[in-house]
């Protein structure tokens, strides 16, 4: 597999030892470092079953579904901490202030129920739409809920959008993840795009998303413990102590591309809706938790 240069932030001619090693072992084209004869575009189902392998025997004892609750799955003593702060959920407010929003109706009169029934649909999302050919996600159905009843789009970094879909996520508890699996060719093109966007190495750091969270996950980066990346699409969006708000997976990924020195894409970018796709597509058969607490 020809890693994709040409995608975000600047790739380094010679990555230092330590990096090099595991990063060998995804440009022979799979993001888990298995045998290298393995076909570079392998179906997404055997994609997600080898990374529950791989997750599997990194994390022996630990059932997949645990990772829904990312690092906390495993690291026993942040798990603690997390556990307390469950008790007077700070993302409580966002969710109420949510259900005010989806009550209020929209230019035309309707409101929100009228494109998403009770609202406990997130388990729909995202979806590849066969006839705009793009990956619609929760936050872009929404926009298009408010343009069909004559408002205009809410910005994807405000707190509007946010707050609506954290009460959505909160309606949608306990829905089993089931995204439907990418057949026709320009399904799978963005699910490959999702896919090799995870494995390409970016940034001064030179490291992909699954350089971390797929070969180094549960080890520790500084004083953090990396996190498997079945689950990490399960709990959006989450309250960061570190934001002192709900924020979206998109801005969570944003984040991570900064981490590595990586300019960012804007949310709700295709990069980032294929992304999304891709990880939630093997993320299959994890429930829907959100929101969540996390630092
Ligand atoms: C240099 C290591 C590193 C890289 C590379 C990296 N991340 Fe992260 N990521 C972290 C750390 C540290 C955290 C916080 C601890 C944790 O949950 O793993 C985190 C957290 C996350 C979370 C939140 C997990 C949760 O439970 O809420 C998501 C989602 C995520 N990363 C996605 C990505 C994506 C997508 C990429 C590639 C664009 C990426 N990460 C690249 C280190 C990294």
């Amino acid at each position: 597999m020809s890693i994709n240069t040409k995608s975000n932030g600047s790739v380094s001619k010679a990555p230092g030892s330590v990096i090099a090693g595991f990063v060998t072992l995804f440009s022979y084209g799979l993001l888990y470092g298995l045998a290298s004869s393995a076909p570079a575009y392998a179906e997404p189902e055997a994609d997600r079953q080898a990374m529950r392998a791989h997750y599997e025997k990194r994390f022996s004892g630990i059932p997949i579904e645990a990772h829904k609750d990312g690092v906390y799955a495993f690291d026993e003593d942040a798990r603690e901490q997390w556990l307390e702060l469950e008790d007077f959920p700070p993302y409580e407010i966002a969710v109420d202030e949510g259900e005010e929003f989806f009550n209020i109706p929209l230019a035309d009169g309707a409101t929100y129920s009228d494109c998403f029934g009770d609202g406990a649909i997130k388990s729909q999302y995202p979806y590849f739409d066969e006839e705009r050919s793009e990956v619609i996600t929760l936050e872009l159905a929404i926009n298009d809920c408010r343009r069909q009843h004559g408002e205009e789009p809410l910005p994807y970094n405000g707190a509007e959008i946010v707050r609506l879909s954290a009460y959505i996520a909160f309606l949608s508890r306990g829905q089993i993840i089931a995204v439907a699996e990418p057949v026709s060719e320009p399904a799978l093109a963005a699910y490959n795009d999702g896919k090799r966007f995870y494995s390409s190495r970016r940034g001064q750091l030179n490291f992909a998303c699954s350089s971390c969270h797929v070969q180094l996950a549960g080890k520790r980066l500084r004083s953090e413990r990396l996190s498997a990346s079945l689950g990490h699409v399960s709990h959006w969006p989450t309250y960061r102590l570190k934001w002192q708000d709900v924020g979206s997976l998109h801005r969570r990924f944003a984040r991570c591309n900064k981490q590595v020195g990586a300019e960012p894409f804007a949310q709700q970018s295709p990069e980032y809706r294929n992304l999304e796709y891709f990880l939630t597509y093997i993320s299959n058969g994890l429930p829907l938790n959100g929101p969540a607490i996390r630092k």
